[in-house]
């Protein structure tokens, strides 16, 4: 039996995950659990999968469920339920605990995933800004450690598959699919009305709304970008990204004998889930994908001048260190000005490019150090989004 943490279980990976633990209940049990603020889809999970330890990003919200969980007849011996940055890391940490569902969007996830590591559990990551901002520290650790970093991140997750091909030295190249997002086709003249509902509406993934907003700007494919180069060591110019608008293919290997190795499967986050908790094996699903559906499959090279966000990511992987954390929190700042309709879609890579310029390059020596600038970026960043609106100009003019 597997004992699982869920870091995030409210969202989208994290519901997903619990509905994969459900249809394997001889194999996973739901150990611990942290969540953000949705203290009533929180209170549902503890009753059904009773964890040791429950953990809630607000204090007054973790003594509402507290208080609701005694009155459900579960009380602190049953549920302990903690809060903030410290709980979260409870809940990664628990000895009880065998494998951690890295699952918490942004970088809230990190010190949590971090000391999960460094506590020697196994960790599955969904949450790619973790490995953005503090990848070099979490793949060091995990290497001095001995446990392996398993992808769920649909196209990391297909590339772990297609390594299992050949060794790391016979690979030319990484290929990582985009399925283009939802403005693919949208003349770069049009950018300047795009809608948050427009931005929402992802083409081929149901997910939440930081990522839903990053796959239509691109910068989610430049994080994967980053997160590529540090899950499997390789600089920047060997990892390519190719749009293949119908997602059927997850992403490619490509060998020095010229060979490619792709991994197809349905477009359902459960699958690399299911994959991860049980790597190295492999056991019986439905999640069934028809080969007679590869009848029309689609690629071309991404539009850099349109998506500059992509650029961008490249420019930080180079770079490294500070660059990436800057990359991260700036990103972070302005999707959520965006989709609070501060700012329009096209100043999103401005105000990131500008973040990132005004940010020294430099090496991190701790997740401490990591933390406190990625704060200094989300101060600079959130200036950035005061001048845009200061400035009301009219938005959408992607450089
Ligand atoms: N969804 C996908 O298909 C997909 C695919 C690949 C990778 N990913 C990555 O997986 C991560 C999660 O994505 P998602 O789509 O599942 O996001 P989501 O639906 O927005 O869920 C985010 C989760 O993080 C929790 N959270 C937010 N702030 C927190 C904090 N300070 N402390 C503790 N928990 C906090 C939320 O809790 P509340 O809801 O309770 O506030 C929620 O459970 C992201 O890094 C994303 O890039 C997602």
């Amino acid at each position: 039996m597997k004992r699982i943490a869920i870091l995030g279980s409210t969202g989208s990976i994290g519901r997903s995950t619990l509905s994969v633990v459900e249809s394997y209940p001889d194999r996973f049990q739901v150990a611990t659990l942290a969540a953000g603020n949705n203290a009533e889809l929180a209170f549902e999970q503890a009753v059904r999968w009773k964890p040791r330890v429950v953990s809630l990003a607000d204090e007054a919200a973790a003594e509402a469920l507290q208080a609701k969980l005694r009155q459900a007849g579960l009380g602190e011996t049953e549920i302990e339920v903690v809060h903030g940055a410290a709980g979260t890391v409870r809940v990664a940490t628990h000895p009880e605990v065998d494998f951690v569902v890295s699952a918490i969007v942004g970088v809230s996830g990190l010190e949590a995933t971090y000391e999960a590591v460094r506590a020697g559990k196994t960790v599955g990551l969904a949450n790619k800004e973790c490995l953005v901002a503090a990848g070099e520290l979490i793949t060091a650790e995990a290497r001095r450690q001995g446990k392996p970093l398993l992808p769920i991140d649909s196209e990391h997750n297909a590339i772990h598959q297609c390594l299992r091909g050949g060794r790391m030295e016979e690979v030319e190249h990484i290929w990582l699919t985009a399925s283009g997002g939802p403005f693919l086709r949208t003349p770069k003249s049009e950018f300047a009305s795009i809608t948050v509902q427009q931005a929402l509406n992802h083409p081929t993934w149901k997910m939440g709304k930081r990522i839903t907003v990053d796959s239509a700007t691109l910068m989610n494919k430049g994080f994967e970008v980053i997160e590529a180069c540090r899950l499997f060591q390789v600089p920047p110019e060997r990892v390519q990204v190719v749009v293949h608008p119908q997602s059927t293919i997850h992403s490619l290997v490509e060998f020095v004998d010229g060979s490619i190795l792709a991994q197809i499967s349905v477009t359902d986050m459960r699958l690399p889930i299911l994959y991860a908790l049980t790597y190295p094996e492999r056991i019986p699903s439905d999640l069934r994908f028809s080969v007679m559906d590869l009848r029309h499959l689609d690629f071309c090279p991404p539009d850099m001048a349109k998506f500059p966000c992509l650029r961008l990511a490249y420019e930080a992987a180079a770079t490294g260190g500070a660059k990436t954390i800057a990359l991260n929190a700036a990103d972070e700042v302005a999707v959520a000005a965006f989709l609070e309709e501060q700012i329009g879609f096209g100043e999103i890579p401005r105000i990131i490019e500008e973040v990132m310029s005004a940010t020294p390059a430099g090496h991190l020596e701790s997740i401490q150090k990591v933390l406190t600038l990625d704060t200094e970026a989300r101060l600079l960043a959130r200036e950035m989004v005061k001048q845009f609106r200061r400035r009301g100009s009219p938005i959408g003019a992607i450089s």
